[in-house]
């Protein structure tokens, strides 16, 4: 018994990690309808362990439940990003991913997803792959709506718990139970503003639903003129009949939208081209005269109010400078006169002060007599100096010591 138990334990084991390490991840999405996958951490921080094989993955079940944060990187395989119609979104690390959008006819066949995946925590990177088979056509829904919940953020609404409440609301307005999702949108990617990070502001999500059951009477009041006029005015309608079990859920009535696609478009009719030549006898006339416009008014702004102001203040200006200098209105322009009067005055004080110069009882100090040494206070007597002799044969330096050097007096 107990051989067989272990023996099948072992198997179990085997088969769970051939299956994780070789599996990809497969989802499947149809055409025109939302398509959401959730990028679950458990999950992946199960396969690093098995990556690291010093863990039994079958173990892990019951193991720890201390989920690493983790950061996803998804692309379309070998390209740098996602398929067109393919979104990814995180907030946090210690979140779980998702990807969603909403597949187009092109998009028909197999879209591999590759997905880098980091734990934050181990810092092991890892790499997978997601097939999503997309398969046409999906169900035919030319009866569509789409609300704007004001108090939702889109990895709130995308966990499909979440995306049920919305939905029994939605079936609620409409009367049946034959809806699908059609498109799930940040406010963010339609031109919306980042909120303030604080309580109670949301980013805002569209939600689009899509049925082939007519619009209830309800939903087809979002048509009526009284609610575009409502809304216009004042932002709310009187209209609303929405409805919402939980209040988060709320949806912005003014800015609901119904869209019936049951009723053919008319493509407008292309524009036929002529040949391009103009017939022979058309030719083109040019008018005789053109009106004749005035331009009095602007050449009055542009060059005669301009000089106008400039020759005024060339008069000013050369008001001031001839005519008002200093002295000049008291000695009536007499101007060599002045200057003759100012050199006068200077050579009589110059004069004054030599005189009372040489009249000072107080020797004059020895730096101002010749051949004074400035080391030695020495000074050569007056005597010395043969009488009568020439200046010009004194020499003008005396032989001394250098001042620079070391003989200064102790
Ligand atoms: C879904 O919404 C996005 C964003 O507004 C838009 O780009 C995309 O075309 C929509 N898809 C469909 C199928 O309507």
């Amino acid at each position: 018994m107990a051989d067989k138990g272990s023996f099948s334990f072992f198997l179990s084991v085997c088969v769970v990690s051939c299956l994780v390490v070789n599996a990809d991840y497969t989802a499947s999405a149809t055409v025109g309808q939302l398509f959401v996958y959730e990028l679950q951490r458990e999950v992946f921080q199960s396969e690093f362990r098995t990556f690291q094989t010093d863990f039994i993955p079958y173990l892990t079940h019951y193991g720890p439940i201390n989920i690493h944060p983790m950061a996803f990187k998804c692309s379309k395989e070998m390209y740098p990003d996602l398929p067109r119609w393919l979104r990814f979104t995180q907030r946090e690390t210690s979140e779980n991913g998702f990807l969603y959008g909403t597949p187009l006819e092109e998009d028909v066949g197999r879209n591999t997803i590759e997905l880098v995946i980091v734990n934050k925590q181990t810092y092991d990177t890892f790499k997978d792959r997601l097939v999503i088979t997309v398969t046409s056509p999906g169900k035919f829904m030319p009866y569509q709506a789409e609300f704007f919940m004001p108090l939702r953020e889109i990895e709130i609404v995308l966990p499909s718990t979440v995306r049920e409440d919305i939905m029994r609301d939605v079936q609620d307005m409409w009367g049946t139970e034959n809806l699908e999702f059609v498109n799930i949108t940040s406010a963010l990617d339609r031109g919306g503003r980042v909120p303030l990070p604080l309580l109670g502001h949301f980013e805002g999500v569209y939600v689009k639903v899509g049925t082939d059951q007519y619009f209830s009477e309800c939903l087809l009041r979002l048509q009526s003129s009284g609610h575009r006029q409502q809304c216009e005015a004042t932002g709310t309608s009187k209209e609303d009949c929405s409805v919402c079990w939980d209040k988060s859920n709320c949806v912005n009535w003014c800015k609901s939208v119904l869209f019936d696609l049951s009723i053919p478009v008319i493509p407008t009719p292309a524009p036929t081209p002529g040949s391009g030549i103009l017939d022979a006898d058309d030719f083109y006339d040019p008018p005789d005269s053109l009106p004749s416009r005035e331009f009095w008014a602007d050449y009055l702004v542009t060059v005669i109010v301009p000089l106008v102001l400039a020759l005024i203040l060339c008069l000013i200006l050369t008001y001031i400078m001839c005519c008002r200098r200093e002295g000049v209105e008291k000695r009536d322009a007499k101007t060599p006169e002045i200057q003759l009067y100012h050199q006068r005055t200077i050579h009589n004080n110059s004069d004054e002060l030599r005189e009372m110069a040489g009249g000072r009882v107080v020797p004059p100090p020895l730096s101002t007599l010749p051949m004074f040494n400035a080391h030695t206070g020495e000074r050569m007597p007056p005597l010395q100096r043969p009488f009568g002799a020439d200046s010009s044969q004194i020499p003008l330096i005396m032989a001394q010591e250098e001042p620079n050097t070391d003989t200064l007096p102790r």
